[in-house]
């Protein structure tokens, strides 16, 4: 975890016992709302990467939309939508992924990223890695370099950022939750 002052994390809303018993749900829409926490979150995720080349920009569906995007124009990156499938109209290619219980696949325009350029991975939160290993892949299938993946939230107990790391992506956070 990159370390960082204690008022951003108090902008995220934990919603106890939701969506079923025993979870912890890290809520980032407070986070969203708060027009200097949405600002200084957007500005540390981007702060390791100003006058990097990133070429592009990769979010999540759905809540990796809204900071990925911010992250793209404050990097003058273009910005390359990663959604569930069925969504895209244009020739796609697909990865499976997985999910707590089962699999779904992911999708991306053939031609959203080209061979050689340099990829930021972008979502609010990681916790079992298996969304951004699934991105991951499927950016690497068509030959995109992906510098780092970043996030607003980690769940380090449950090992997303460590397996990203073993497959040889650096990861950046800005704050971790114990519990989930
Ligand atoms: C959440 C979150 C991440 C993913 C992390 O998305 O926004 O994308 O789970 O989980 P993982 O590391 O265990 O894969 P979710 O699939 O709930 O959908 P949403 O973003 O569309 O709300
Ligand atoms: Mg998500």
């Amino acid at each position: 975890m990159t370390p960082i002052s204690t008022n951003l994390i108090d902008a995220v809303r934990t919603i106890p016992d939701y969506p079923k018993p025993g979870v912890m749900f890290r809520d980032i829409t407070t986070l969203l709302g708060n027009a200097r926490a949405f600002r200084r979150t957007v500005d540390e995720l981007v702060q390791p990467w100003a006058g990097a080349k990133i070429d592009k920009v990769a979010g999540i569906e759905a809540r990796g939309f809204i900071v990925g995007g911010a992250v793209a124009h404050q990097l003058s990156a273009g910005f390359v939508p990663i959604r569930k499938k069925g969504k895209l109209p244009h020739q796609t290619v697909r990865m499976a992924y997985a999910l707590e219980y089962g699999q779904d696949e992911m999708e991306m325009h053939v031609d959203a990223v080209h061979a050689g350029e340099r990829v930021l991975l972008v979502d609010d939160l990681i916790a079992t890695g298996g969304t951004a290993e699934g991105a991951v892949k499927l950016l690497r299938q068509i030959g995109a370099i992906v510098e780092a993946a970043c996030f607003i939230v980690d769940l380090p107990e449950l090992g997303g950022a460590e397996k990203l790391r073993a497959m040889g992506v650096p990861v950046r956070t800005l704050m971790s939750f114990e519990g989930h």
